[in-house]
């Protein structure tokens, strides 16, 4: 009779151990200064929260500190993108703030020619699914406008173009909805392709050039962005919407995007809701 003789594990080496790496946190507010002048996001007030989730960034990648990471940002642009996906937050869903979707669709129904808007930022795209589903509901033809969404999350983009949503994202949609645009797959709402074909994603940050250069619209969808900067980035950002919009273009804004006062654009109410007229 054979007996096999248990093979031993070998012994990791003493030199291959990882001894636990102490983290050096000096050099935060470096990231921080440079995530703001960057991308305009203000994460100086969630300073601990922020600390606890770039660390876990920095381990997962065995970067020791801060000082280290501010280092690899300036050079790796995969890191760098990484770094902003971390600390932007995409949440957003089907007809959110559905009577100011409304309204910018009467807006544009109003107008008989082609009519381009402008979701800046879209996230992962709800809101211009939104808007396109709203003018196909009112039987505008899907050649008499474009929707272009863009973002600076890089998975928040991918995201939208692949049209995959979960339930939770069309919770405010009723069935009638759902079956028209979407097959489900997989426990996922896929948008149907036919109706989407007027809208268009990309991943821009605002700040840069690349913007500036998208053309022109006629609105301007900008909700739930401006909360994250300050003051002089929220005029720098409005500025330059101005400059993309068309003569008495409207933009429209999130309730909790309070913008300080400025010569580009006219506030008007509608009722409950309000808009911005470029001057
Ligand atoms: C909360 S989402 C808003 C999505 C959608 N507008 C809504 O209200 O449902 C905010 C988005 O702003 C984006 N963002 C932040 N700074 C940006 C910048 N400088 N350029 C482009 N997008 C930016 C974030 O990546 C995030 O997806």
């Amino acid at each position: 009779m054979l007996f096999w003789k248990k093979k031993k594990e070998p012994l990791t080496p003493k030199n291959e151990i990882k001894e636990p790496q102490e983290f050096n946190t000096f050099g935060l507010n470096d990231i921080l200064y440079y995530i703001k002048r960057e991308i305009g996001v203000d994460l100086f007030s969630k300073n601990s929260i922020i600390e606890t989730k770039l660390r876990l960034f920095c381990e997962k990648r065995e970067i020791y500190s801060f000082r280290k990471l501010f280092e690899h940002i300036q050079k790796d642009t995969l890191i760098r993108q990484a770094l902003i996906d971390l600390v932007t937050v995409n949440e957003t869903y089907f007809y959110r703030e559905e009577e100011q979707l409304a309204l910018a669709v009467d807006f544009a129904l109003a107008n008989s020619g082609m009519i381009k808007i402008l979701c800046a930022p879209c996230a992962s795209g709800e809101e211009v699914y939104s808007l396109a589903m709203m003018l196909h509901e009112k039987n505008r033809s899907a050649h008499s406008f474009s929707i272009t969404g863009i973002d600076i999350n890089s998975e928040a983009i991918e995201k939208a173009e692949r049209g995959v949503f979960s339930e939770r994202s069309l919770h405010k949609l009723d069935n009638k909805l759902k079956d028209k645009f979407f097959t489900f797959q997989d426990k996922s709402f896929v948008t149907k392709k036919e109706f989407f074909s007027s809208v268009s994603f990309k991943k821009i940050n605002i700040f840069d050039y690349d913007f500036l250069a998208l053309g022109q619209f006629d609105i301007i969808f900008s909700r739930n962005m401006l909360i994250y900067f300050d003051d002089e980035f929220r005029l720098k950002t409005i500025e330059r919407f101005s400059k993309l919009l068309n003569h008495n273009g409207k933009l429209f804004l999130g309730h909790a995007d309070i913008i300080p006062d400025n010569p580009f654009f006219t506030k008007y109410n509608n009722q409950r809701l309000s808009y911005y007229v470029k001057n």
